[in-house]
C-alpha cells in the first residue's frame, strides 16, 4: 500500500517563477499536482524506453486522400498491425483532407512500428505518436 509522502524542494526562486507562471497558465491549482504530472511524464515516457513494456497510445495522421493509392497503403499498414490497433477514428476535415486517430495497444517496439509505418508513408501529411499509459501502474 502507498503513503502520501511530504518533500522539501531547493529551487532557485527565477525559476520556480516562471514554473508558477507556467502552471497557472496550464489550469494548475497548486503546485503539487503539477509536479506529481510532471514525474507521471517522466515515468511514463521510461516505459516508452523499453521495447518489451506494454504501453497503450495514439496515432494521428493528416493526409489527402487524393493521392494515389494512399488509403490503399494506410489501409494494408493497418491490417498488417490489426493486434496492435484498438480502434480507428476517421474524419472527413474539408473536401481533400482526412484526419485519421488510432488507439494503439501492445509491445513498445511493435506500436512504434506500425506508427512509423504510417507516419512515413508518402503522402501523409502529418502524423504524431501520443505516448501514454494504461494507468494501471500509476497513482
Ligand atoms: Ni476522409
Amino acid at each position: 500500500m502507498s503513503g502520501l509522502s511530504r518533500i522539501g524542494v531547493a529551487i532557485d526562486t527565477d525559476l520556480l517563477n516562471k514554473f508558477d507562471r507556467l502552471i497557472e497558465k496550464r489550469g494548475y491549482t497548486n503546485r503539487s499536482e503539477a509536479f506529481r504530472d510532471l514525474i507521471r511524464d517522466e515515468l511514463v515516457e521510461q516505459t516508452w524506453e523499453s521495447p518489451d513494456s506494454q504501453v497503450v497510445g495514439t496515432v494521428t495522421l493528416v493526409y489527402d486522400h487524393h493521392v494515389r493509392m494512399l488509403n490503399e497503403k494506410l489501409t494494408g499498414i493497418q491490417h498488417d498491425f490489426h493486434h496492435s490497433i484498438l480502434s480507428t477514428l476517421h474524419v472527413h476535415l474539408d473536401h481533400d483532407n482526412c484526419l485519421e486517430v488510432l488507439v494503439v495497444r501492445g509491445k513498445s517496439a511493435a506500436v512504434r512500428k506500425v506508427s512509423d509505418a504510417l507516419i512515413s508513408t508518402k503522402g501523409v501529411k502529418h502524423g504524431t505518436l501520443t505516448i501514454t499509459t494504461s494507468g494501471a501502474e500509476l497513482k
